[in-house]
């Protein structure tokens, strides 16, 4: 399918996805929200797809929701769409692992975008930011609860209350990325952990993202019961018979998502 604001591959079992209105530094528009829900979507519904990859270009992931877009909105005209509401959330309807391969700007709803992937990679030169305040708004798409789990109260209102940019260094420093690579290497490094992923038991694979995000969800004795749980149904799958007999034989496992 073509897209007017994506570039989306799918190669060895991993879809990228990559935003694409470099005029405008990938700003999030509702075109391009749009397109990225349904791209998402047909990744999650793709057999051949186990692991999915968001990027933007090498100036910027993306440097916020649309501002020429939103400028001229009233109240009545983003309540009515719930601007941020339906669209974005189909991050969060996906099931399949998304990593974030973030390079240069990721500010506003950018990093919102990026905060709602599974985890994040991010170039050296990559610079994270909810600078919102500056436009007289606070965050719409997350910003204000997703970067306080990830980062802690006093630096998430630094990051708010200031709009301050935080380099690629202090975001690993605090969290917020899983790893910061080399610019130039980037792309390189996502695919690599892609592909380690797209070898796992998608079965497994699915488990874990459901149980770590519950961890944002519920109570501490909840979220060990029901990761707990997870794991006793995994004994029900051919994917653990195989997974263990293959460490027990000292080979690799062959999984089959069964
Ligand atoms: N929306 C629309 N257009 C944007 C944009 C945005 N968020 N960010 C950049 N652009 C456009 C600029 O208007 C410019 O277009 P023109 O050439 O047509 O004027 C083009 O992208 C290049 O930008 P700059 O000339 O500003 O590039 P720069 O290198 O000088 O600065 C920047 C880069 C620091 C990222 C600066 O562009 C900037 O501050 N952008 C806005 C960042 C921002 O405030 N983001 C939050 C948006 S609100 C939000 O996201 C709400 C939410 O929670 C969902």
């Amino acid at each position: 399918m073509a897209y007017e604001t994506l570039i989306v591959e799918i190669e060895d079992h991993i879809a990228l996805i990559k935003l694409n209105r470099p005029d405008a530094l990938n700003a999030l528009n509702s075109t391009l929200l749009g397109e990225l829900a349904k791209a998402l979507k047909s990744a999650d519904e793709n057999d051949k797809v186990r692991c999915i990859i968001l990027t933007g270009s090498e100036k910027a992931f993306a440097a916020g929701a649309d501002i020429k877009e939103m400028a001229e909105k009233s109240f009545v005209d983003v309540f009515a769409e719930d601007m941020f509401g339906t669209d974005a959330e189909q991050m969060l309807r996906t099931r399949k692992p998304i990593i974030a391969a973030v390079s240069g700007y990721a500010l506003g709803g950018g990093c919102e975008l990026a905060m709602m992937c599974d985890f994040i990679i991010a170039a050296d030169t990559a610079k994270f930011g909810q600078p919102e305040i500056n436009l007289g708004v606070v965050a719409g798409m997350g910003g204000t609860q997703r970067l306080t789990r990830f980062v802690g109260k006093s630096k998430s209102m630094d990051m708010h209350l200031t709009g301050r940019f935080m380099t690629a260094e202090e975001a690993e420093r605090c969290g917020l990325v899983s790893r910061v690579v080399p610019a130039k290497k980037l792309m390189d490094e996502a695919m690599a952990a892609a592909t380690k992923i797209a070898e796992k038991s998608m079965l497994a694979t699915l488990a874990v993202k459901e149980a770590v995000n519950r961890s944002y969800e519920t109570t501490l004795r909840e979220g060990l019961l029901f990761e707990r749980r997870l794991f006793h149904s995994m004994f029900a799958t051919e994917d653990q018979k195989e997974g263990m007999a293959a460490f027990l034989e000292k080979r690799e496992p062959q999984f089959r998502d069964k």
